[in-house]
């Protein structure tokens, strides 16, 4: 074997390992088809986002999935009853200027489940202290270079608070727009998951005032069922569990878009984790909805959160239940449910039942959103991905909305110069950062439009030196043979 046939076959060999690690694709087979006119035309999936949170403390730049984001959400700000809020991690400047370099911004949130929303409540209930939560929240945007802020308050619990909450929210906007001039920070707010309300206790309301102030809303499509139910179901499911109308992903945001959200505002939330329940079972079960004992189920084995396993739980390789992201470990079985469109897991001896998110289930609603011409998904929450095997099916999201929108664009082009000229002034814009020409389109790829295209700059560089290594191979193997 020559110098030559050596270089060859470790071209050859570079190339297949570039092969098999990179399949953008692989997972998404939504095409253009799919794809509502009308949101092909939104120019949505050109700006779709992509908001993780994380926990301020204790986080570590270094483990943060950058590609896959674009936006990183520190949960939680200390919020006091008179709306002074408080950062209390010391290392939260690195996150966010790492975080730049890599074109993703940092919002911080305020609120959250407990204590945090309790304070907000309090904080909300004046205007004193709406104006003080939103003028001590201007001060640390301002003092860590922030680019935004997520109210999360769960939930009003009246109708009363419902309009503290925009009362906040506006005092909010109003603060940001005199301090950093309007349309420079980014206001977000959380939404409870069922039937389009802003809390359990409230009644429907109109949501347009509140989807016209903020930037967007993120949805919490999740917890809809768990150890507290009286069947086990899934955590999120992506269709109704029969029997249960409104308790799932589609539905809550039908709900939404019904009670006056605008669907380019809308964000929609992916666990990554599941929820646990001791189920009643016998041999003959082959279906997931089984009654749940009320024994308290096991926390994961790693992150020991009660009543729920992340991803990390999940595929821990020694107390874990899942030995690949389909495949059970010894004792578990894994299965996975048409009606809901999500897997399941059971463990035989300890009869623990599991309703999770995997790569698959978080692709069909992946593909629901961009089908839905929604903003984009929300992960809660980043650390409890293992691998980046989840962040890998939002990067692949990301990408197939980019191919979408880049065909979309190309067949409008292609039939707007066999047609009349007069409609492409109103031809797809991506929010006006491009006029719907595919050359315009191609250009902005290149710049990286808000940073979004730069997996599938990625992806275009792979295959470039996949050509590239193609003509040095053959060129290669034709020295060889002289
Ligand atoms: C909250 O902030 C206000 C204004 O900065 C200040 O007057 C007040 O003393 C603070 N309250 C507490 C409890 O720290
Ligand atoms: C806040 O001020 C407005 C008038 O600016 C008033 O109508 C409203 O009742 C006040 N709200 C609270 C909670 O004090
Ligand atoms: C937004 O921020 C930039 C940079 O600081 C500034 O130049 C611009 O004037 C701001 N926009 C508005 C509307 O104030
Ligand atoms: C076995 O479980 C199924 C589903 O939970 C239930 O319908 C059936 O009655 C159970 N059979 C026995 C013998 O407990
Ligand atoms: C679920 O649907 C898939 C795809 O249509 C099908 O291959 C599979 O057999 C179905 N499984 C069940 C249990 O119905």
């Amino acid at each position: 074997m020559n110098l030559f046939t050596l270089i060859s076959l470790l071209v050859i060999w570079i190339q297949t390992a570039i092969a098999a690690t990179s399949s953008p694709q692989a997972l998404f087979s939504i095409g253009i088809d799919d794809v509502p006119l009308e949101v092909l035309q939104s120019g949505v999936l050109d700006n779709t986002a992509i908001f993780g949170y994380a926990f301020e403390t204790g986080i570590d730049s270094l483990a943060i999935p950058w590609n896959s984001l674009t936006h990183l959400i520190l949960a939680f700000l200390r919020v006091d009853v008179s709306g002074n809020a408080t950062v209390s991690s010391s290392s939260i400047q690195g996150v966010i200027d790492t975080a730049h370099k890599n074109n993703v911004k940092v919002l911080a949130s305020v609120g959250g489940s407990g204590d945090g929303s309790t304070n907000m409540a309090s904080a909300l209930s004046t205007n004193a202290t709406q104006a003080n939560l939103a003028a001590s929240l201007t001060k640390i945007i301002s003092e860590y270079d922030l680019d935004g802020v997520d109210y999360d308050f769960e939930f009003p619990d009246n109708t009363q608070q419902v309009n503290s909450l925009y009362a906040g929210l506006l005092a909010m906007r109003s603060a940001l727009n005199s301090k950093f001039g309007k349309g420079n920070k980014t206001l977000t707010m959380t939404l409870y998951s069922t039937n389009g309300r802003f809390g359990p206790n409230v009644p429907q309301v109109n949501a347009k005032p509140f989807s016209d102030l903020v930037d967007y809303g993120l949805l919490m499509s999740y917890d809809y069922f768990g150890s507290f139910s009286s069947i086990s179901a899934p955590n999120a499911p992506f269709y109704d569990v029969p029997g249960y109308p409104g308790l799932s992903f589609t539905s809550s945001i039908s709900a939404w878009l019904s009670a006056g959200w605008a669907p380019e505002k809308l964000v929609a939330g992916l666990p990554y984790y599941g929820r646990t329940a001791i189920v009643q079972t016998n041999s003959t079960s082959t279906s997931q909805f089984m009654p749940n004992s009320g024994a308290a189920p096991p926390g994961g084995p790693v992150s020991k959160i009660s009543g729920a396993w992340t991803w990390v739980d999940l595929r821990d390789p020694s107390d874990g239940a899942l030995s690949a992201p389909s495949q059970a470990q010894t004792g578990w079985s894994r299965n996975w449910d048409n009606t809901t469109m999500t897997p399941w897991l059971l463990h035989d001896v300890s009869s623990t039942y599991i309703g999770y998110d995997d790569t698959a289930s978080l692709t069909i609603k992946a593909n629901h959103i961009i089908a839905s011409g929604l903003a984009g998904a929300m992960v809660w929450m980043v650390p409890y991905d293992y691998q980046d095997e989840l962040a890998a099916v939002m990067q692949s999201y990301t990408e197939s909305c980019s191919r979408i929108s880049k065909e979309a664009i190309q067949s409008l082009a292609e039939s707007s110069d066999s047609s009349v000229d007069e409609e492409s002034g109103d031809g797809i814009n991506g929010h006006g950062s491009m006029d719907g020409s595919s050359q315009d389109y191609d250009s902005a790829i290149e710049q990286g439009i808000d940073g979004r295209s730069s997996a599938a700059a990625v992806y275009n560089g792979q295959l470039a030196l996949s050509w590239l290594s193609t003509l040095v191979a053959m060129a290669c193997l034709l020295i060889s043979h002289l």
